[in-house]
């Protein structure tokens, strides 16, 4: 009969847990669940070698093992350190733990500006969450801070380093997902940044998935960027037949109505892609037609995107039929014809650049021509039609 592998108890924030060997710390918070959980902004559970480079996941470990009853003098990163049998560990409830969080945070945004308004990545950044949760009011910096131009890393995705937190996720997924790594982080210490040298764009099939594993808004979609915010957008788990090899087809499709704003990858409860996917499903199937839509996408995770989630919701009782006997509202409410509001053929997702108000001014000149081909009541005819079936209703 096989040996039974022997499972290692761990104790964290006072909940035992019991885990196999080679485990680490993080990995057996992630068990627990909850707020034990301590934050990672580097380490990927899909990618080899990541973590030890951020210094979030810090834990105190207050009991090495049943042997050495003796704590470890300095804080350790939970997202290296493995687990011993009868290791104590604290997170939330050690005091040293919380004062070094906000150090690390302090730390983060030296170089990070404060850009959220104008981020895309807003809603849905992880350093974003972490200042919320762990940051400090002020910076005690005041140095001259590092800045960068951006970049164009190929046709899709835009580099700001500034944002950057140096956290190696994306040149993880360049050397293990895709065939040639052509990026990757140059110079050290202030002048370490990401690069691909000549700015060669990186092309090739799984490229995209950078964008899904960067914490911060660093690397961006070109084709959603400034389109849309995040928790305006209803997330719907799609699927479809995708003939890439390492390809899962699965995604999260971000819609508002009918218009696909992005594709991305499905993330679990701790930001991290399920599976991943090809360019093609990313930037080419931008059609509800082109997926399997199976409903609304669950998320788990403490975000503002849950915020204006809706699975579970009841729908308000549709009066305006019975109101107006059957007789449906568009009749009366098609403003389209006498106001420039909602201008039926802007598709917000098909601007090309940001949607800016010049974009909306020449989309008002094209709107103007397509009212001359359009002749309908003006406001006062418009008011005229109102009235009479106002009357009408009233006599009846
Ligand atoms: S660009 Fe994003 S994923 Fe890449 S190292 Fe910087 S923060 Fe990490
Ligand atoms: S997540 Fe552990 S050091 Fe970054």
């Amino acid at each position: 009969m096989a040996e039974e592998k022997k499972k290692l108890k761990v104790t964290i924030d006072d909940i035992t847990v019991e885990v196999d060997p080679g485990t680490t710390v993080l990995q057996a918070a992630r068990q627990i669940g909850g707020e034990v959980v301590p934050p990672a902004m580097c380490y990927y559970g899909k990618l080899e070698g990541s973590g030890g480079k951020c210094r979030t996941c810090l834990v105190e470990i207050a009991q090495t093992s049943a042997e050495n009853t003796r704590g470890m003098p300095k804080l350790q990163i939970s997202c290296r350190t493995n687990v011993m049998d009868g290791m104590v560990v604290k997170n939330i409830t050690s005091p040293k733990v919380m004062k070094a969080r906000k150090g690390v945070v302090e730390l983060l945004l030296i170089n990070h500006p404060l850009d959220c308004p104008i981020c895309d990545q807003a809603g849905e950044c992880d350093l974003q969450d972490l200042s919320y949760e762990h940051g400090v009011d002020g910076t005690r910096y005041e140095f001259k801070r590092r800045t960068f131009p951006m970049i164009d890393i190929g046709d899709k995705i835009k580099l700001h380093m500034k944002r950057c937190i140096l956290c190696y996720r994306c040149v993880y997924v360049a050397q293990q997902l895709t065939d040639q790594r052509v990026h990757g982080i140059i110079d050290r210490g202030d002048g370490a940044q990401i690069s691909t040298y000549i700015h060669k764009a990186i092309d090739n099939d799984f490229s995209g998935n950078m964008i899904d594993v960067c914490p911060v808004g660093a690397l961006t979609d070109k084709t959603f960027r400034f389109k849309n915010r995040v928790w305006f957008l209803k997330p719907m788990d799609a699927h479809r037949e995708c003939g890439h090899p390492g390809c899962s087809g699965k995604v999260a499709l971000w819609m508002r109505g009918k218009e696909v704003f992005r594709v991305t990858a499905r993330k679990n409860e701790w930001g991290e892609v399920e599976s991943f996917i090809c360019n093609e499903c990313r930037y080419e199937k931008k059609e509800a037609s082109d997926w399997v839509i199976e409903g609304p996408r669950k998320i788990s995770r403490h975000s503002v995107i849950s915020q204006g989630h809706y699975v579970g919701t009841v729908k308000p009782k549709e009066i305006m039929p019975e109101v107006m006997k059957g007789r449906q509202p568009q009749l009366l409410m098609n403003i389209h014809s006498i106001s420039q509001v909602n201008m039926p053929d802007v598709d917000l997702s098909e601007i090309n650049g940001p949607a800016t108000s010049p974009v909306f001014d020449e989309a008002a000149k094209e709107m103007g021509e397509w009212k001359k081909s359009h002749p309908l009541p003006d406001e006062t005819a418009a008011n005229d039609v109102v009235r009479k079936l106002m009357d009408g209703e009233k006599n009846k």
